[in-house]
């Protein structure tokens, strides 16, 4: 593999995959489920979204030590058609059974046009962009998505009601870069609540509710207390049903108060749910004829009028593409609390970060 000088606290993405694969190889993964985990977190990583890379894995391998995850289970499917299936995780590790799992779609996709696969007995998956992107690289749409257990409450309520439930989409264009979404459905993450609660700042209004279900700039008492709030009020709520739907309803997932934390210290199953879906674009439109569409649409978006003090507009997924670019040439660099929890992981299992060129 070609190595890449890297400086500063900048790491290497094949480097810190390679740790992580052999984090993952202690803790009793077999080598795909290992390999494509890494490759989901770090590619997250390169992408810059930091708070669901490789900040998670430690999370996540304890929850195999716990017993929540099996390093050794496998998903099967549970029911199937032609462009559907129906996949039990047995809480496998969740990266790499999506990634097979949109895999599995995009071949659904290829058979029928449209593929959909939703998951129960579920957890974690990490950012549902990965997912997505893999369609879209693959000259599908894409879709991916996942219910989460309660931490927002919804117009009209007060207490915690719904995951913050991420969706993302992706779609593959010809000379611009691919387009795509991944967000969560709340007004923002909880990290950024938790982030100005370190800091002592308030927070601006339409994050949170307090107990009484009244707007609150008060970060101090979450998450014992008050809830968050979905973003863009009835249309985040709307949404995150959607995504409940999909992933938890129509597939045997745990519902809203049903699913578990996949952080705290809870012996439950999380039983989240994933809903992927792929649309094969070639067999509805020729290829090239959509990507120049596509092009075009990204184009009068990109020329159109700034407002004051702008200087640029930005398609969804182009920030990400940017600092992917940046990340594959320069290395990544990760913040304080990824490298802090990369050394937690290194500890719990053994590691020493040096030998994979890693100063953290
Ligand atoms: N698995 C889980 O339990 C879980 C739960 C919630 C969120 N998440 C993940 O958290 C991550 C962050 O979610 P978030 O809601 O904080 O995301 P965010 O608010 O940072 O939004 C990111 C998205 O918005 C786009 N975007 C940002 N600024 C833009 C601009 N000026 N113009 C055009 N597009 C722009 C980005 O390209 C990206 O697609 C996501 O990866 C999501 O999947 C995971």
């Amino acid at each position: 593999m070609e190595t890449m000088a890297v400086s500063g606290m900048k790491v290497a993405p094949q480097d810190l995959a390679a740790f992580c694969i052999e984090a993952m190889r202690i803790s009793g993964l077999n080598e795909e489920d290992a390999r494509l985990t890494a490759e989901v977190l770090v590619t997250t990583d390169t992408l810059g979204t930091f708070t669901h890379g490789t900040r998670q894995l430690r999370g996540l391998l304890n929850n195999i030590r716990t017993g929540r995850l099996s390093a050794t289970a496998h998903e099967e499917i549970a029911a199937e058609g032609p462009a559907w299936a129906i996949v039990d995780a047995h809480y496998a590790m969740p990266p790499a059974v999506s990634y097979r799992l949109m895999e599995l779609a995009m071949q659904k996709a290829k058979a029928c046009g449209i593929g959909f696969v939703g998951v129960k007995h579920s957890s974690h998956f990490g950012a549902a962009g990965f997912y997505a992107n893999l369609a879209g690289q693959h000259d599908m749409i894409g879709l991916a998505m996942c219910n989460v257990d309660p931490c927002m409450t919804v117009p009209g309520g007060r207490s915690k009601i719904m995951g913050t439930n991420p969706i993302a989409y992706a779609a593959p264009a010809g000379t611009e870069r691919p387009v795509f979404l991944d967000i969560a459905t709340s007004a923002v993450a909880a990290t950024k609540i938790f982030a100005a609660r370190a800091l002592g700042k308030q927070i601006p209004k339409g994050w949170l509710v307090d107990d009484e279900g009244l707007p609150t700039t008060d970060p101090g008492q979450y998450p014992a207390r008050g809830a968050q709030l979905p973003m863009a009020g009835h249309k985040g709520y709307g949404l995150a049903v959607l995504v409940e739907i999909l992933s938890a309803v129509l597939t045997g997932a745990a519902i809203m108060s049903g699913v578990k934390s996949w952080v705290l210290d809870d012996p439950e199953p999380t039983d989240e749910g994933h809903a992927f879906i792929a649309i094969d674009i070639g067999q509805m439109m020729p290829l090239d004829e959509f990507k120049a569409r596509m092009d075009g649409m990204i184009r009068e978006i990109h020329a159109a009028p700034l407002a004051r003090g702008a200087d640029r507009i930005y398609l969804p997924g182009e920030i990400e593409w940017e600092k992917r670019d940046r990340a594959l040439t320069e290395g990544i660099a990760l913040p304080a609390d990824v490298i802090a929890s990369l050394r937690g992981l290194a500890e719990d299992v053994g590691l020493d970060p040096e030998e994979f060129n890693l100063k953290l």
